[in-house]
């Protein structure tokens, strides 16, 4: 189990892994057409651009596994700083019926974060952002003690009390905004707060609270980028020295780069998305020469579902939103083929980004275990799943 020395060491060296890769891991490169790193790493380019498909496939899986960007990056050091120790009970499975109402892949990600969590004696358990409870339920049962779950939707709060008084479970949700002056109340001594996969903010401001208060803290944290802030501020002072340090800045939109990995989506949801980009590309080339300025665009995103059947309906609906008007006739089939063309070779250079994805996420796990450790918690940081369960798998303990 690393200590908190061990902590630290990790911290600063992927601090400066992060600083250092900055050049090559923050430009976008669907918003480029030239190389995105310039002159930075000559000849990366082209060697990723020549990688068959299933090297890419197998690259985007496993970042760091026989990476021919090890001739280029620093591909042993960012995997050795970002392995973090497996925290996972490794129980048994716990009965079905408690996950009566809770889909499959969340009821195994419950089942495993509940078995990490082991309250003191005596010690009352909170939830964080519950939702139904659903882990509050889960907890009420694991541990046979009274739960209270913190939610903000008054509708989510009584279903959520329903389903705990169907199951005869000790738990009771009471609806409060987490980012409430008073939402420190629920937190003191005594107390261990839980939270699975609780966004930017709201972990944000537990860990806050936490720190104030001594309360323990239980979480997995998850979307660090949604934040208020555009500029990343770091949550313990020993990570804000170490970015002037090493001068690593982040923006919100750098911290989204952290969660984007998509190892669980199922196949379906896959090509979907990959068409989706591919079309988004066919667009970009067709918007650069109808506008004669050649500049990305930023077209907002689709939700699931609501993707037009056809290149040129898409098209439309991405003209009309940005005002850029489009000619009576076009070779959409030109187009779209150009798309995924050029979503072909996006997703070659993407993989230097690949690369630093999992880096960056432990990195602002160890800020979160660093402002408890300066509040005088002793911690610990690693996983509670697998990564095919759940990609956001960090776990962040006080002990
Ligand atoms: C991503 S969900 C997590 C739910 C649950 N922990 C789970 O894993 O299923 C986030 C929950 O936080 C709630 N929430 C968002 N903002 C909140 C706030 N300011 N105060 C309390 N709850 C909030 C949402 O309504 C939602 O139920």
């Amino acid at each position: 189990m690393p200590s908190e020395p061990d902590l630290e060491a990790r911290f600063v060296a992927l601090t400066r892994l992060l600083a250092d890769g900055q050049p090559l891991w923050r430009p976008l490169p669907f918003q480029h057409r030239a190389t995105p790193w310039g002159k930075h790493a000559p000849g990366l380019a082209e060697a990723l651009l020549a990688l068959p498909d299933d090297a890419v496939e197998r690259l985007q899986a496993a970042p760091f596994e026989a990476s021919p960007l090890a001739a280029w990056l620093p591909v042993a050091e960012l995997a050795e700083a970002a392995a973090l120790p497996d925290l996972s009970a490794g129980g048994a499975a716990l009965p079905e019926a408690w996950g009566e109402g809770i889909g499959a892949r969340k009821w195994r990600q419950l089942q495993a974060f509940a078995g990490c969590v082991a309250p003191a004696e005596g010690e009352s358990l909170v939830e964080w952002c519950a939702g139904k409870g659903h882990l509050s339920r889960t907890l009420a049962r694991l541990h046979g003690r009274p739960v209270t779950g913190l939610e903000w939707q008054a509708a989510l709060c009584e279903a959520g009390q329903a389903l705990a008084e169907r199951q005869a479970q000790p738990v009771r949700l009471h609806r409060q905004d987490v980012l409430a002056d008073d939402a420190g109340d629920w937190l003191e001594p005594g107390r261990r707060v839980t939270a699975l996969h609780a966004c930017g903010d709201l972990h944000a401001r537990l860990l806050e609270l936490a720190a104030e208060r001594g309360a323990a803290v239980s979480l997995a944290p998850c979307c660090y980028h949604r934040t208020e802030a555009s500029e990343y501020l770091a949550l313990s002072r020993r990570g804000r020295a170490l970015m002037a340090e090493h001068g690593l800045a982040l923006c919100r939109e750098d911290l989204a780069m952290a969660v984007q990995e998509t190892v669980t989506a199922p196949q379906g949801v896959r090509r979907h998305r990959q068409r989706a980009n591919a079309w988004r590309l066919g667009f970009d080339r067709l918007q650069r020469e109808v506008r004669g300025d050649d500049a990305y665009l930023p077209v907002p995103s689709l939700a699931y579902g609501r993707l037009p059947d056809d290149f040129a309906g898409f098209c439309r609906w991405a003209a009309e939103r940005k005002g850029v008007a489009l000619p009576a006739t076009l070779d959409w089939a030109a187009y779209e083929t150009a798309g995924w063309r050029r979503l072909a070779e996006v997703s070659r250079l993407e993989l230097v980004r690949h690369l630093y994805r999992r880096p960056l996420e432990v990195w602002l796990g160890l800020d979160r275990a660093w402002r408890l450790v300066e509040a005088g918690q002793r911690v610990r940081l690693g996983t509670f799943c697998t990564r095919e369960l759940t990609p956001r798998n960090l776990l962040l303990e006080t002990c």
